[in-house]
């Protein structure tokens, strides 16, 4: 070990370990610049521009989750570092083919780098990484944090929490224990595979032992070898309370802001009696009451913002609704039975994930369908107001004297409880010719992906999308020159190459008629995927 941080070997093992089965690279929506920006403005906080800012990310792999800030901001700069040359050789190949030349990425430990020769960063991202590295690494990652943050900056940090990982940690030790002497990243999941056999068979099913399995299976029972090496069987693993992280944080200039997800901050999400006795014996401690949501819930993974602490005073957790004017909102909650009604009935809509809201104001439901009307694109607070004078007008109904502040009330019940995104910059899809044409990072990034297990790419909303194998390989043709005959053909080809298999009733299409006919209507049904994936407005396809 030098003076420096953790010993060498510890993070050699580390780097072995990615080296040799290395991480997929994937965009995490929740960690987006424009987010944490949104996020730090609704609780107070000024940040530097997202459209000209310089992000780094410690930890980038291959550079998944920058690649979709970059390719959508081509004015900011983007940084990436990572301990694995396997990772970044990957993500520049990547980044190349794609065209960007603002994004850079690193070989390096982060716990040796010069990070004062990378200036000063307006967000830092570091997901996926704290809980899994020495505790030195750990440390050096704080410091980086807190040397290399902007002053108005704001950072995100993922990490493994108790309470939920207590029980967790019991499976996780079994599984070392049975790969000792293991060697492969396949032995090694063998052994763990073997051991969670064997003490599911053992265990009564109402033993603490056998509870904490079926919580297992419930999360990682379908997972595949990927999971179970980089969650479960890595080398470090070490959780922590969220006090201590934020004790942790505290001693390197750091305060807390908020969680990127915010609806999991909030005592009311979870019941009249949890917020009745939280918020009494928590106070104005919103830590306090944060930690102890965490037992109520048992949670086992967090993703926080911090800021430099200087800036902790200037935090409000109250929700100061005249900053809505300056956000723009998106939501998908459509009304249960169809049709809004414009009129005083009761309606119900579906939220995402399933709850449901109902109303029986004109006004809201006015408001809640210009937002659906516009889903997955945003409205400014403007246009939205603007959507429902609009609506209630057209409808032959007056406009409530306050609804202003219904709508706000609204935005408010949406912003508590997740449901609503929201960003201080418009997000909009770019204008399309007739002829489909991907975003052209969007295009490539399926087009480098099509051959791979698990083909990918992203969206404006900085989410990574799951392609099937047809659509890796009917997405990386979209380039705005073929029409519908062109990419049946386009596609028939590479059928015929046997690169894509292509299935009716479970089973194999074949012969260049029925080839041609089941590629037709796969493609005769993407307008509606891409608009699912948040790649196209439904109105650009012209159908
Ligand atoms: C679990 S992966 C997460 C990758 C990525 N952030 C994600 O969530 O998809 C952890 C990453 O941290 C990197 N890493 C581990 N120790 C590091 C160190 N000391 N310095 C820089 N990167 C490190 C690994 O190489 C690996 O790519």
């Amino acid at each position: 070990m030098d003076g420096s941080g953790a010993p060498h070997e510890a993070v050699d093992q580390v780097r072995a370990d990615y080296d040799a089965a290395p991480y997929d690279s994937h965009a995490y929506p929740q960690s987006a610049p424009g987010h944490l920006a949104a996020i730090a403005y609704l609780f107070g906080l000024g940040t530097p521009e997202v459209s000209s800012a310089r992000v780094l990310e410690i930890g980038c792999a291959a550079g998944g989750n920058l690649i979709p800030f970059a390719a959508g901001h081509p004015r900011a700069r983007a940084v990436g570092i990572d301990l694995s040359q396997v990772h970044i050789d990957q993500g520049r190949e990547r980044a190349q083919a794609l065209g960007l030349d603002n994004l850079e990425l690193l070989t390096g430990d982060i716990a040796r780098m010069d990070l004062a020769a990378l200036g000063q960063f307006d967000f830092i991202i570091c997901h996926g990484v704290y809980s899994w590295v020495p505790d030195e690494v750990q440390g050096a990652i704080l410091s980086a944090i807190s040397a290399a943050l902007a002053a108005e900056g704001v950072a995100y940090i993922s990490y493994n929490v108790y309470p939920g990982w207590k029980a967790k940690e019991i499976v996780r030790d079994a599984m070392l224990l049975s790969c000792g002497g293991t060697e492969t990243p396949d032995e090694k999941v063998q052994s763990a595979r073997g051991m969670i056999s064997l003490l599911e068979e053992v265990a009564p099913a109402d033993s603490v032992l056998g509870r904490v399995l079926a919580d297992y299976q419930a999360v990682a029972g379908n997972a595949g070898d990927y999971y179970l090496l980089h969650e479960e069987l890595e080398a470090f693993n070490a959780p922590c309370y969220f006090l201590e992280m934020m004790e942790r944080a505290g001693g390197h200039g750091l305060a807390y802001l908020a969680e990127a997800r915010p609806q999991v901050m909030f005592a009311g999400n979870y019941g009249a009696k949890v917020a009745e006795q939280l918020l009494k014996k928590c106070g104005n401690s919103q830590m306090l009451l944060e930690q102890y949501l965490d037992f109520v819930v048992n949670r086992t993974f967090r993703q926080s913002l911090l800021v430099h602490a200087e800036r902790a005073g200037q935090i409000r957790y109250q929700l100061d609704r005249s900053r809505y004017r300056s956000l723009h909102f998106a939501a998908g909650v459509p009304p249960i039975d169809g049709q809004t009604r414009l009129d005083y009935s009761r309606q119900e809509y579906l939220e995402p994930g399933g709850a449901t809201l109902f109303t029986n104001d004109p006004g809201i439901k006015a408001a809640l369908d210009a937002l659906n009307a516009r889903w997955p694109w945003t409205l400014s607070w403007q246009e939205l107001l603007d959507g429902a004078h609009a609506r209630l007008r057209s409808a032959g109904i007056e406009a409530a004297a306050d609804l202003q502040e219904r709508i706000e009330d609204l935005l408010e019940v949406l912003i508590l409880q997740g449901q609503t995104r929201f960003r201080l910059d418009p997000v909009l899809p770019r204008p399309l010719s007739t002829l489909l044409r991907l975003d052209e990072p969007a295009r490539r990034m399926a087009e480098l992906t099509r051959g791979d297990a698990y083909p990918s790419t992203f969206n404006l909303w900085h989410e990574m999308l799951p392609l099937s194998p047809v659509d890796g390989y009917l997405l990386s043709v979209l380039d705005g020159s073929r029409d519908r005959d062109a990419l049946v053909e386009a596609l028939l080809a590479i059928a015929r190459r046997d690169l894509i298999r292509l299935e009716r009733d479970g089973e194999r299409v074949s012969g260049d008629a029925e080839l041609r006919k089941t590629l037709a209507e796969h493609i005769d049904a993407m307008p509606q995927r891409l608009a699912e994936m948040k790649l196209l407005r439904i109105s650009d396809v012209g159908r």
